[in-house]
């Protein structure tokens, strides 16, 4: 923890233990330097703070020293000034969905710079410059009205494009443009000396290497990103088939079958869970071809319990898809353009981790998928494992181009559990034991196969980012490290852009 003034080693063991139960206040020199922040500073003594100081995930309770609602550059060139000048980290905030905490500090006494104010989407020409607080739902939705464009990102509404975008961004339109990094042509960040960088492949080179893969948190606040938006099929085809988990093997086996040969405009995902199995996802293109690109996986899989096939425009199957988890049927696509406050009712209990794969899966662990979906343990009111068909576009770009190394992956797994979920969950409750011994439990016997059947080199995606990870730098960063090391040690020296895994100096 931050220790904000020299003393007796007495005196800061006595502070620290209190911490526990008191929150952090900023020190009067860092208060005086955030003064011209005014009311858009948020401290332990704030009233906005207790809804403030949670992000998505309410298992986590790091108390932030101070919270700065940016609502210009100039905010965050402050913000980061006085932090530096003060010695306690920086965590950027965009959407809040860190799986691990990690933008509201990721350890107590962080200085956290919520972007929720830098929220502009503006289109022009075949660009489209967006705030880096921008949420995905809305950034759909304005892409959508402002010429009937879209983006390849994710699928839930609320996650911001801060983190989705510097760790990568994946989603239904992936097979067709890539991730979400291979259409950012610029950024704007905010360094550690609080300058305005103009970040793209002639202006500061490095860090646009550095930031699109391993961005999130270790290098700067970006301020903005300028992507290439692109037109979706007039009339697209979203689908959903369901399938008894007993059908377990012949299903993923289609599934991952599937893959080297599926057509780039499939952009799919498969739910494995004690309820069944269900796959959906978009194709660009209108019903009538939508049976003929799904044909060689639907003739190897068994006959679905159930489907669902609806020909619409793409930001109508974005709504369809966007609630999913949360069960909102809303038929009006404004419902994409969540409104603040986000916190902490767009928010649940919940624990994730991640696996990528290299190549097609192998029978040993669509076993274990089967295995391990059945189990329901007490107290979850969730627990499930997607199965992310990559392939197509993603593979494009080179392992080198950027600091996303896993281009090459098959199918990257998410294994998620959650628990208390209600519609206004209550911050820091204990955690569901058993849904975290199911998770550990059953992720060592995944890592098990994953190193005897496929590498001995283990890999996660990191915007599944999980502390628990072995060997996490290699496992998201791989031959990336020391690059990354290096351009962190010449933008960062002084590692204010830190947290518990963040990219450090060497
Ligand atoms: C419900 C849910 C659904 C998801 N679906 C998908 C999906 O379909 N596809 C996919 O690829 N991923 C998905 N994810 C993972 C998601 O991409 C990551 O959790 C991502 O990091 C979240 O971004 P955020 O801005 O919401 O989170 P935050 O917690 O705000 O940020 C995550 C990290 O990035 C840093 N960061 C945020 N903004 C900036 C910035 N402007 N500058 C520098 N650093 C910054 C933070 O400090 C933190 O370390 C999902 C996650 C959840 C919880
Ligand atoms: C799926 O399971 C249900 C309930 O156990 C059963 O009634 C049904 O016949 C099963 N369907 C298929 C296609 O196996
Ligand atoms: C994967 O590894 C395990 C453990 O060594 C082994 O039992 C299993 O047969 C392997 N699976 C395949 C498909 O080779």
């Amino acid at each position: 923890m931050h220790l904000h003034t020299l003393g007796s080693a007495t005196l800061l063991l006595a502070i620290s233990s209190f911490a526990f139960a008191a929150a952090p206040t900023p020190s009067p020199q860092l208060a005086t330097c955030l003064k011209p922040l005014g009311s858009k500073v948020i401290t332990s003594k704030s009233s906005a703070y207790a809804q403030q100081r949670y992000a998505f995930d309410l298992r986590y309770t790091f108390q932030p020293e101070v919270i700065v609602m940016a609502q210009s550059e100039t905010d965050v060139q402050t913000a980061v000034k006085c932090a530096k000048q003060a010695n306690i980290p920086v965590a950027p905030r965009s959407g809040g969905h860190s799986f691990e905490g990690y933008s509201i500090g990721g350890q107590d006494g962080a200085l956290v710079l919520d972007l929720t104010g830098l929220n502009g989407v503006k289109v022009k020409g075949s660009k489209a410059k967006v705030g880096a607080g921008v949420r995905l739902g809305k950034l759909y939705l304005e892409l959508f009205n402002q010429g009937g464009w879209t983006i390849n990102a994710g699928t839930c509404p609320s996650v911001g494009i801060g983190g989705h975008a510097l760790g990568g961004g994946f989603g239904l339109l992936s097979r067709k443009y890539g991730l979400l990094i291979d259409r950012i042509v610029e950024m704007e960040m905010v360094n550690a000396d609080g300058e305005l960088l103009t970040i793209s492949a002639t202006q500061n080179p490095d860090l646009f290497y550095a930031l699109r893969g391993a961005g999130g948190g270790s290098y700067g606040v970006v301020t903005s990103f300028t992507i290439l938006p692109v037109k979706p099929a007039p009339k697209v085809t979203s689908f959903s088939y369901e399938w008894n988990l007993s059908d377990y093997a012949k299903v993923l086996k289609a599934y991952v079958n599937f893959q080297p040969t599926a057509s780039r405009d499939v952009g799919v995902e498969m739910n494995v869970a004690s309820s069944g199995l269900e796959l959906y996802g978009i194709f660009q293109g209108p019903k009538g071809t939508q049976s003929a690109a799904m044909a060689s996986f639907l003739k190897a899989a068994p006959k679905p319990r159930s489907s669902d096939v609806r020909e619409s425009r793409q930001i109508d199957a974005q709504l369809r898809f966007a609630f999913v988890e949360g069960g909102n049927n809303d038929k009006d696509i404004n419902a994409l353009a969540l409104q603040p406050p986000y916190h902490p009712g767009d928010s649940r209990y919940t624990k994730g981790k991640s696996l990528v794969y290299p190549s097609v899966l192998k029978s040993s662990t669509i076993a274990l998928l089967g295995k391990w979906a059945a189990k329901t343990p007490k107290g979850s009111t969730a627990n499930y494992i997607i199965v992310d068909l990559w392939g197509g576009a993603v593979s494009d770009t080179s392992a080198s181009d950027t600091s996303f190394i896993h281009r090459d992956a098959h199918t990257v797994f998410e294994f998620v559990a959650e628990w208390d979920e209600s519609s206004s969950p209550k911050p820091g409750k204990p955690d569901c034991k058993d849904c975290l011994k199911w998770m550990n439990d059953m992720y060592s016997e995944f890592l098990a196969d994953y190193r005897a059947n496929y590498s001995t080199s283990v890999r996660g995606y990191q915007n599944y980012i999980d502390l628990a990870m072995p060997n996490w730098m290699d496992a998201y960063y791989g031959q990336a490290v020391p690059r990354l090391k290096q351009i962190k040690a010449s933008v960062d020296p002084a590692n204010v852009f830190r947290f518990p895994q963040s990219i450090p100096l060497k």
